[in-house]
């Protein structure tokens, strides 16, 4: 504790122009005022040379101390600390900034606890855990920054200075500042920032190379990702408003199933009632003990849909389609799955309503703020990153009745989402290989799914052992022995502590077949270990160098997507767009039965030269399902000696899945 007051006077003596600037309400009122005041106030710090002579955005960064937290721990590194400190960013360039963004690059292990005047891009609200790779902040409630001309220099249109406050780890010495600070806005150039021992500066200007799209919106320009979210005002009062949210799938792999929307009032307000969706909390104490309650107070809350700040909402079942009450929305209630456009069209968008009650101070009908921190996920696929809602021009629906007309949402906010890609053993599907030639098939890798097993267990670091073709048709808890059997027919040493299983819910097992002058096939094999049924299933394949000779898949609905770096997009057929659950085997005793899946895949080799399969070629360079992409194998299968026919064929394991199949399917 001592160490560290005398670290904060030190740091107070040393960097006085700091502290003067946080004791004015923000830097530039501060210098305005210190301006304008013609009385001697010797202390008074000019702006920055950097400020005056900034023609962009101007952003500051001053670090305000931090203290010492419990537990006080001998280990530097583990020490935490809160910190406080104030970022400023001015528009003195001559274009008005719209939806700011900047990238803070934290270096201490920081945990925002909060961040007045604005919230983390990519973030679910506070408090929030810095990565390696520091973040960005977006401005809430006020995300343009206008220009001193169009008003007349009024700072507080201008400027916006954001206090935050946070938990950091590990500096035993100095203020631990961010490695840099800059403008993470499309078209601006940021130099170096400028560093002291506790405050840096840097002024962004606009590149001149960059080409702004010709903007005839009032509102930003929509921006489309791979999943875009918006938020229509459709009617308002003065208390509540109805809003309607539309979901578009955009990206040709991306999906949803059993979709969860979850986002953050920041105005107290709460969802009276909802049409095409529901939440999954009620919590309406939240409101009776709340301001709702207070300022409500003859409201029968017992009816309201949900007083949570965080509401989780799903999809309704398909059933409450025509439900006078709940249903009747065009593009509603699919029981959570929203498609990719190439799957059904019409099933790639989705639509729910909700109304919203406000609170004071927001009882005006142009007071409008749609909630924050938007986070959509689902059961198996892809991990989306969502931005923070960005006003654009008011979406215009056609006429219900077919006149050439079309009316205006009252206000309307966009969210893109993008598509982040698993992290190493986070996946949630993977792929085994195996080929004619080879008698040992490469199966997933170590922990591709993430390991839940104990460290005594297993060993989650070692690659996973080669077994014979027939072993991917069991559990991986009913491997062992045949692991064992083949190591010690094929003479390798087994490990003292084995490998860690994949943990997948679904595997993918891609099969050269054959390969031949003229051309080469494969066969591809779904396996489903967990109980859900997969409906609607689709799967792609990225071949780089081979995909282009792609000719056809026999048992799926195959097509090259040619836009797309040689994609190979697949389905089922009618009828088949199941994938079963696994179930329990015929006996008792037998091993546990994967639902599954399994096509040819024929490919020529016309038009490609220097094609050799079995050295890479003719195995995927991505794997996904249901948009989720799958861990690849490390490895590829290896040519066994004098192995040539016969005993690694799976055909005897195309015949169980096809019985299966047809003995689920009936
Ligand atoms: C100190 O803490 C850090 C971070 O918690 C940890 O990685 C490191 O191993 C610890 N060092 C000692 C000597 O305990
Ligand atoms: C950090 O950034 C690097 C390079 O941009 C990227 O490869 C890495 O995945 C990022 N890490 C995290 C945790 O976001
Ligand atoms: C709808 O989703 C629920 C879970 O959200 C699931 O239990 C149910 O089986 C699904 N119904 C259909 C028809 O898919
Ligand atoms: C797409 O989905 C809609 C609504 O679920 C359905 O009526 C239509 O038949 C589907 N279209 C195709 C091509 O499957
Ligand atoms: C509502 O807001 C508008 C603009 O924000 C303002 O001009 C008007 O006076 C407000 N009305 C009330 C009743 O506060
Ligand atoms: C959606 O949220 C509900 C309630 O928290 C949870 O039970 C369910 O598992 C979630 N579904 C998915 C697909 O994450
Ligand atoms: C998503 O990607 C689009 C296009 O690549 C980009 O403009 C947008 O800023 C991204 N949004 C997020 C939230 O990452
Ligand atoms: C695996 O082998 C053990 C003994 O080595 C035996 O007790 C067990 O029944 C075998 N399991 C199967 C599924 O064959
Ligand atoms: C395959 O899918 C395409 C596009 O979704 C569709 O037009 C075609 O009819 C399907 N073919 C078969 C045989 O189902
Ligand atoms: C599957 O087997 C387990 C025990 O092995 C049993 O508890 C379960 O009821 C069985 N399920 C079905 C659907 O038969």
């Amino acid at each position: 504790m001592r160490r560290n007051s005398r670290m904060n006077v030190t740091w107070k003596t040393l960097s006085n122009v700091v502290v003067l600037i946080l004791l004015c309400r923000s830097l530039v009122t501060c210098y305005a005022q210190f301006g304008a005041d013609y009385d001697d106030t010797p202390s008074a710090p000019p702006p920055p040379k950097e400020m005056e002579n900034c023609n962009g955005i101007f952003i500051t960064y001053s670090f305000n101390g931090r203290d010492k937290l419990y537990p006080h721990v001998k280990n530097a590194s583990a020490q935490a600390w809160s910190f406080q400190s104030v970022m400023t960013v001015l528009n003195v360039g001559t274009v008005e900034l719209k939806a700011w963004k900047v990238y803070v690059g934290f270096q201490y292990n920081e945990l925002l606890v909060s961040a007045d005047g604005a919230i983390v891009v990519e973030g679910d609200g506070f408090p929030y855990q810095v990565g390696k790779n520091g973040t960005v902040f977006a401005g809430y409630p006020m995300s343009d920054l206008k220009t001193a001309i169009e008003t007349a220099g009024d700072y507080p249109s201008m400027q916006v200075q954001i206090m935050i406050k946070g938990t950091q780890f590990g500096l035993k010495k100095g203020n631990p500042m961010p490695k840099t600070i800059r403008l993470a806005n499309e078209g601006y150039i940021c130099p170096k920032a400028r560093h002291t021992a506790s405050y840096m500066d840097v002024c962004c200007v606009r590149d001149p190379k960059y080409k702004p799209k010709v903007v005839k919106t009032k509102f930003m320009p929509r921006q489309y990702g791979d999943l875009n979210m918006v938020y229509d005002v459709m009617q308002a009062y003065d208390n509540k408003y109805l809003a309607q949210v539309t979901i578009d799938n955009i990206n040709p792999l991306g999906r949803l199933d059993r979709w969860n929307l979850t986002w953050e009032w920041m105005r107290n307000e709460f969802i009276n009632t909802m049409k095409g969706a529901y939440t999954h909390k009620k919590d309406t104490s939240d409101c009776v003990y709340g301001p709702q309650g207070k300022y409500y107070a003859d409201f029968d809350f017992s009816t309201v849909m949900s007083c949570n700040k965080k509401p989780i909402i799903s999809d309704l079942p398909r059933e409450k389609k025509d439900d006078e009450k709940v249903g009747k929305l065009p593009y509603c209630c699919r029981n959570g799955t929203i498609l990719p456009t190439i799957m059904n069209e019409t099933e790639a968008r989705t639509i729910f309503q909700l109304e919203v009650f406000k609170l004071p101070p927001d009882m005006n009908r142009t007071a409008l703020t749609p909630p924050q921190n938007w986070q959509i996920t689902g059961l198996l696929n892809p991990t989306y990153k969502c931005g923070p809602p960005i006003r654009v021009d008011p979406t215009e629906f056609p006429d219900p009745s077919g006149l050439d007309t079309s009316t205006e949402a009252i206000a309307s906010w966009q969210v893109t989402c993008n598509i982040t890609r698993p992290k190493p053993k986070e996946n949630k599907c993977c792929v085994s290989f195996s080929a004619y030639y080879a008698d040992s098939v490469i199966p997933c890798n170590t922990c591709a799914c993430g390991c839940q097993q104990p460290k005594s267990q297993c060993d989650a670091n070692a690659q996973s052992l080669p077994l014979p073709p027939q072993a991917l048709l069991v559990p991986f808890n009913d491997r062992a022995n045949i692991s064992q059997a083949w190591a010690h027919v094929k003479g390798f040493k087994l490990p003292k502590k084995s490998p860690c299983p994949d943990n997948c819910g679904v595997s993918i097992n891609w099969h050269i077949d054959s390969d031949y002058r003229n051309g080469w096939t494969a066969r591809m094999t779904l396996f489903n270990w967990q109980e859900d049924v997969f409906e609607d299933w689709f799967t792609a394949v990225q071949l780089k160098r081979t995909g282009a000779g792609f000719e056809k898949v026999y048992s799926f609905n195959g097509t090259l997507l040619p836009k797309t770096n040689n994609l190979i997009f697949m389905k089922g057929l009618p009828g088949l767009n199941f994938l079963m659950g696994e179930v329990n085997g015929t006996r008792p005793k037998d091993p546990r039965v994967p639902g599954k899946q399994q096509s040819v895949i024929s490919f020529t080799k016309k038009a490609l030269s220097d094609i050799n399969i079995a050295k890479g070629d003719g195995f995927p360079t991505k794997v996904y399902f249901n948009g989720e992409e799958c861990s690849l194998p490390t490895r590829l299968p290896q040519r066994s000696a004098g192995v040539y026919q016969a005993t690694f064929n799976l055909l005897p394991a195309i015949f169980v899945a096809v019985l299966t199949f047809l003995l689920l399917s009936n």
